[in-house]
């Protein structure tokens, strides 16, 4: 069984000041692709060195399949773990690289050539099975790597940033065959990565971290559509979510989400959880996703509260349009902020230098504590 739990697990190196990985609490169920992803020296890689026994842990307990392994030696947890640099011999051939840690483990001959055989078709590699790695492409080489995971038949396969030495389009490719990997085998994967894309589209659930500690964890939708603070929203998603400074104004029964030229009624929810929170006249982050602003060419209805019009809309200037072909972004500003929308790549007719008008659908938009950074509504 390939469970994984730990419990309050804690790091801190001898010569470092703070906690590497600080109260990592966090459940894997046998058979998840948990992803681990976050900016470098988050702890990531410490992480799974630490489950691997390749690192002992400060405080805390680690179980795998119900079982405490803390004390157990690394060879004894039935893990399997692929790094970034893919370690191979370069003495051996792909064949014998695969069968090194079986061989080590003394298993018998004719299982060996079985087990070998049945993970070079998985990885379709039977044909460079008695070539030197030396002659191997780096996407060849990273499944040799994975093919010595495979043999292990391990109860976890551990992933260190496993692709991030292959070219983009190599590594959309292994990308889609790890994945496949993991859904013939249905072992439980933990992958380490700091590409948030391949986070998104790999995990079943993703954790993310920042300086040792969880910041959110959940399904790639989940943490899309709902990051619980300005790190994760500005963390997954490509571009980053945007952030606009105001503060929140009451008028009547409406409360305003308000910049010096532009006002947001909020919607009834919104208002209620601001009062609840004592948020009703408070400096606020509004954080809102590029697909759900619009941007239009051209000034639109008026300048906002302090020069008149109904300051629903943000007036602002295009400064750049960056087409990637299936998408366009205009990336925009005024004299207080800068946003990055969404456009129709074919259909936009704005170019740059040109005035642009922003609206923002008041229901999409996220409010956050400035000072803690954490989701209000
Ligand atoms: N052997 C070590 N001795 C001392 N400090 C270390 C050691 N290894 C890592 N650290 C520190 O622990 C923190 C976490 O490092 P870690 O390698 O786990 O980060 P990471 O998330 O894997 O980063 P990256 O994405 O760059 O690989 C960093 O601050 C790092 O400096
Ligand atoms: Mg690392």
């Amino acid at each position: 069984m390939g469970s994984v739990s730990f419990r309050h697990v804690r790091k801190k190196y001898p010569s470092e000041r703070r906690y590497s990985v600080d109260d990592f609490h966090l459940d894997v169920s046998d058979g998840e692709f948990l992803v681990l992803v976050g900016p470098s020296g988050c702890g990531k890689s410490t992480l799974l060195r630490m489950l691997a026994g390749l690192e002992d842990i400060t405080e805390g307990e680690m179980y795998i399949g119900g079982r405490m392994i803390n004390y157990v030696p690394p060879k004894d947890r039935n893990i399997a773990m692929v790094f970034q640099n893919y370690a191979l011999y370069p003495h051996m051939s792909v064949y014998e690289n695969i069968a090194f840690g079986l061989r080590l483990r003394k298993v018998a001959k004719h299982e060996l050539h079985e087990r070998v055989s049945r993970a070079a078709k998985v990885l379709e590699i039977e044909n460079h099975l008695p070539k030197l790695p030396g002659r191997l492409s780096g996407g060849q080489r990273q499944r040799v790597a994975l093919g010595r995971a495979i043999v292990r038949e391990p109860d976890v396969f551990l992933m260190d940033e496993p692709l991030s030495n292959l070219d983009a389009k190599l590594r959309v490719q292994m990308r889609e065959e790890i994945t496949r990997l993991h859904r013939k085998l249905q072992s439980t994967f933990l992958y380490v990565t700091h590409d948030q894309i391949e986070a998104m589209t790999m995990g079943t659930r993703i954790v993310i971290m920042r300086d040792g500690v969880i910041q959110q964890v959940g399904t790639p939708r989940d943490i899309y559509a709902s990051p619980r603070n300005m790190f994760v929203g500005g963390f997954i998603g490509t571009p980053p979510m945007n952030f606009v400074h105001g503060r929140i104004r009451s008028e009547g029964d409406t409360l305003y989400f308000e910049t010096k030229r532009y006002a947001l009624a909020l919607p009834a929810d919104k208002r209620k959880r601001l009062l609840e929170g004592g948020y009703g006249r408070r400096a606020v982050v509004m954080g809102v996703r590029a697909e759900k602003a619009e941007c239009r060419p051209g000034r639109g209805s008026g300048a906002g509260p302090a020069g008149g019009g109904d300051g629903r809309e943000f007036p602002c200037r295009i400064d750049r349009i960056e087409f990637m072909g299936s998408d366009a972004y205009a990336h925009v500003s005024n004299e207080e902020h800068r946003l990055v929308v969404r456009v129709d790549p074919l259909g936009f007719a704005g170019i740059e230098g040109d005035p642009a008008t922003v609206r923002i659908p008041t229901e999409d938009v996220h409010l956050f504590d400035p000072e803690t950074e954490e989701l209000l509504c």
